[in-house]
């Protein structure tokens, strides 16, 4: 974890949010390639949920809700973790996470911990020029409200009928006691959440099966490693008293097991508690029935920062190498993305710089193919230039060299296998579509 969060850095993926102060806990900045790889990862969400499908509708609300949405909710009653304190060194850590409360795991004094007390996460702002009670209001600890209170608005609007679903990314706050294992466990974080909504016709366990089923395609269709990524079915003392069926997605990560994702059949129960708060109807009209019914929801409901993460953690490989040049042993550091979510999909260099007709002939190439793929030109020493585009996950490579300007055709390298193609530069594009 030390030598990704090391790479992270260097190469601009992720950086400590306001480090020059000396950072601040739980808070992280996306770097050049760090904001574009988590685009990529946001966007092949969207794509399966919303884009290719047409029960599917897509969301954005507001991230500071009425406050009485978390009252509803239950947010402001018990989304809360237990903490206790260390009397010696002042250190406070989550009562879940310790393995005893006997000991301080930090300075090791013995019944220096306090008894486990309730700490809501919930993040509080004021809204308005007044700072009291009455304008107290929170950052949203999930965008999956945003989405329940809205309900009668989208399905009326989008004319949609049950079995539909309504699909958010968006930011979510949670004041976490320990953040921790880097952009694991933040206090600011992104989620991507579907809400699906179904009847109550006996088919709600099948749509339940059937989104853990496109979860898990999703996860090995961008190239998750199965032997690390595991779905664990919830047992009754595990979840939530009105979920039905609920499983976790879990990635191993270097420190162990984490979850990615929740997937949970909730009933009707988040319906419900707005119905009965704000005493306004949220049921579905069913024009054939005549008749109104509250839909049981199926969320999925999965953190992009963690998902960005798992793709570097997954992607991330040291290997001993043959050096291309030389034929020494040597080692290379690579990141194994899929295309779809490498931040850069092509490298194009001249092989010297210093020649203008090379340099011209590669940049010209890298114009071409900019408006197709995710391109970078790049000049210097071969080695090197090879070497930082397998450090920051790029596919393909490609080089201009003296034949280049003969015959036309160009050096294309293949992060993976190292093999080098010659490929003709007309035919470029076709090339590289059929492979990324
Ligand atoms: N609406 C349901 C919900 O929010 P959750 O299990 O509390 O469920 C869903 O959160 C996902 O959000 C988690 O699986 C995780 O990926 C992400 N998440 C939650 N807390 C997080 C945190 N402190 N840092 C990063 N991601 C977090």
């Amino acid at each position: 974890m030390d030598e990704i969060t090391a790479l992270a850095k260097r190469r601009g993926f992720i950086f400590q949010s306001s480090e020059i102060y000396g950072g601040i806990g739980g808070f992280f900045d996306y770097g050049p390639l760090g904001s574009i790889l988590k685009r990529n990862v946001k966007d092949a969400w969207w794509r399966e949920i919303v884009e290719l499908r047409d029960d599917v509708v897509g969301f954005d609300s507001s991230i500071i809700m009425h406050p009485s949405t978390w009252i509803a909710s239950g947010h402001v009653a018990n989304f809360s973790d237990k903490y206790v304190d260390c009397k010696n060194c002042k250190h406070r850590f989550r009562a879940d996470h310790l393995p005893s409360l006997e000991r301080c795991p930090d300075c090791g004094m013995r019944d220096a911990l306090t008894e486990p007390r309730n700490f809501n996460l919930m993040m509080q702002t004021n809204v308005g020029p007044m700072e009291d009670s009455a304008s107290r209001a929170y950052l949203r600890p999930e965008t999956a409200q945003g989405m329940f209170v809205n309900f009668k608005n989208i399905y009326q609007s989008a004319r949609k009928k049950p079995p539909f679903g309504i699909a958010q990314i968006g930011k979510s706050f949670r004041n976490e006691i320990t953040p921790g294992n880097f952009t694991f466990r933040v206090r600011e974080f992104e989620q991507a959440e579907l809400e699906f909504f179904v009847p109550d016709d006996g088919n709600d366990l099948a749509w339940y099966e059937q989104w853990v089923h496109a979860r898990k395609k999703w996860y090995g269709d961008y190239g998750v490693r199965q032997d690390r990524l595991r779905f664990h079915e919830l047992t009754s003392q595990e979840r939530p008293h009105y979920a039905k069926v609920g499983t976790d997605v879990e990635y191993l990560f270097p420190w162990g097991w984490g979850e990615l994702e929740s997937i949970a059949h909730r009933g009707t129960y988040d319906l419900d508690a707005h119905m009965q708060l704000s005493g306004k109807d949220l049921t579905y009209f069913d024009e054939a029935s005549k008749s109104k019914y509250t839909p049981i929801l199926i969320e999925s409901s999965a953190g992009m920062d963690r998902t960005a993460l798992t793709m570097l953690v997954d992607a991330y490989q040291s290997e001993t190498i043959a050096g291309e040049a030389s034929g020494k042993e040597t080692t290379r550091v690579v990141l194994r993305f899929h295309p779809k979510i490498a931040p850069v999909q092509v490298g194009i260099f001249p092989l010297a710089r210093n020649k203008p007709e090379l340099v011209e002939r590669a940049r010209q190439i890298e114009r071409g193919l900019r408006p197709h793929f995710r391109t970078q030109y790049d000049e210097g020493n071969v080695g090197q230039l090879y070497r930082r585009q397998d450090e920051i996950g790029t596919p393909k490579c490609i080089m201009v060299d003296y034949e280049s300007l003969q015959d036309g055709t160009v050096t294309v390298r293949d992060r993976d296998s190292m093999r080098q193609d010659r490929v003709d530069a007309a035919r470029l594009r076709t090339y590289l579509a059929e492979r990324l």
